[in-house]
């Protein structure tokens, strides 16, 4: 298995805070990967770092051989669009649009040929049908119940197939059976699109079947 993820010694400071002190991490293409920690200890810092979202202040992030500190904002934003797959807690679909258009903005960002677009809009209506939310298209996001729109964000985040699926609390919001079902399906949809998955969360529940895990404590990784 290549490598595709590369950290070391990265810090993430905010004026008095020290949300990353220095972690030293490798990751491996199509693997699945745990990290978990209380509340605070850098969890989501560390994947705003993987998904570009934010910069370190001190250290390099590589991925896939690219080390993100060398990209200016334009490649980045690329780096986002392209490579990377968000699912966060809260999920981040525009309520002046359908859900339908929704799925699609990543892909109409993009910048895609006629072709690529309608094979994104095959993979897309695919996932709703094998996701049961195909009633859901064209509804307003506000429409939906929680489970829902956490599997339309989960279609939007794999439209473009992304190599890198990041996931920051993905089942925060829901409760128990919902959680168990939405981190299958992650688990599932990841391997189908041969994507390395990163799940963040703080549910130990959750954490016990994945085999590669990482502890995080005061911004710093801790053996499992
Ligand atoms: N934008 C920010 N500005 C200032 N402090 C921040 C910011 N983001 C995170 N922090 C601080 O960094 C630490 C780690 O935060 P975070 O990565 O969100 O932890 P977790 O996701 O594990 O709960 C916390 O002490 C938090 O208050
Ligand atoms: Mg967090």
């Amino acid at each position: 298995m290549s490598l595709i993820i590369k950290i070391e010694n990265v810090k993430k400071f905010y004026n008095q805070s020290r949300a990353l002190n220095g972690v030293t991490l490798s990751m491996h293409e199509g693997e699945e990967y745990l990290i978990r920690g209380a509340s605070g200890s850098g969890k989501s810092t560390l994947l705003y770092l993987l998904g570009g979202l934010d910069k370190p202040t001190e250290g390099n992030v590589v991925v896939n051989q690219k080390n993100l500190n060398e990209l200016n904002d334009e490649q980045l934003a690329v780096y986002r669009n392209r490579y990377v797959g968000f699912v966060f807690q809260f999920h981040f679909l525009l309520s002046s649009m359908d859900c339908y258009n929704n799925l699609l903005l990543p892909a109409r960002l993009a910048g895609l040929s006629k072709n690529e677009m309608a094979e994104v809009v095959q993979r897309v209506l695919s996932l709703a049908k094998s996701l049961e939310v195909t009633h859901c298209l064209e509804k307003y996001p506000y429409e939906l119940s929680g489970g829902e729109q956490q599997r339309i964000n989960i279609i939007r985040a794999l439209s473009l197939k992304p190599k890198l699926l990041l996931c920051d609390e993905p089942t925060g919001n829901l409760d128990s059976e919902n959680s168990q079902k939405v981190i299958l399906l992650l688990r599932t949809l990841a391997k189908e699109f041969h994507a390395t998955l990163v799940v963040v969360t703080h549910d130990p529940q959750i954490a016990q079947s994945f085999h590669n895990q990482f502890l995080m404590k005061d911004g710093m990784l801790v053996t499992a």
